[in-house]
């Protein structure tokens, strides 16, 4: 059976393309910025080595059509800046769930919301997705504003059992979101 092609997209600043081996020390440098992984709820790995399994578990899990993860990459800047990845629901084929992680150095520039507003793009245009959710925790605030901008709608505040987290459930369907997208075509950035 042939493979599936890794779905390339651009912005005007970025190109999200498929992760790759070279991708390990910059995603071991986001992972164990304590901040950072507290804020996106994500484990700290102990050393480098989990890197060959987040890159082949990327990679599986594209190969079963339960994810997209793109690494995020800026003109001129050698390493990935980033991931965004859309997690496709188990039992709803139409759904996903959109998550996303940049670099510190990289924070508020609007490159989160650029990033973000292509791959919605991507998921109401070309997968033809019902509906995209995220989860933040309460405190995010960057990514909650992301959210907002973008459209979602609030659908229910959570406590994560795993870590005692406030967290928010938001959810942006496909006809709101394809609206949106294509009244105003640029981010804001
Ligand atoms: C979330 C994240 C990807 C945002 O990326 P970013 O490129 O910095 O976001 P943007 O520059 O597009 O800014 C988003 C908005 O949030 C605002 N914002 C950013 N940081 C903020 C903060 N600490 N407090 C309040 N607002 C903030 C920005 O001003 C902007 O709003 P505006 O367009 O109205 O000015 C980045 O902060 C990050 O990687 N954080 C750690 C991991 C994480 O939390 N991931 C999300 C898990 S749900």
């Amino acid at each position: 059976m042939e493979a599936v092609r890794f779905p390339r997209l651009s912005t005007p600043r970025l190109v999200l393309r498929a992760p790759s081996e070279r991708d390990i020390p910059a995603w071991f440098a986001r992972a164990t910025d304590v901040e950072s992984a507290s804020l996106a709820g994500d484990p700290v790995p102990d050393d480098i080595s989990a890197g060959e399994r987040w890159l082949a578990r990327s990679r599986q899990r594209f190969a079963d059509g339960k994810a997209i993860k793109w690494s995020i990459d800026q003109a001129g800047v050698s390493d990935a800046i980033g991931t965004i990845t859309l997690s496709f629901g188990a039992t709803d084929a139409k759904t996903a769930a959109m998550g996303f992680v940049l670099a510190r150095a990289h924070w508020r520039h609007g490159l989160g919301s650029e990033a973000a507003r292509e791959v919605l793009r991507y998921a109401f245009e070309t997968l033809a997705l019902e509906r995209v959710t995220a989860e933040a925790a309460a405190r995010n605030f960057a990514s909650l504003r992301i959210l907002a901008k973008l459209g979602f709608n609030h659908i229910e505040s959570f406590i994560d059992e795993a870590d005692g987290e406030r967290c928010e459930r938001l959810a942006l369907d496909g006809d709101i979101g394809s609206s949106l997208l294509a009244s105003n075509p640029m981010p804001d950035c």
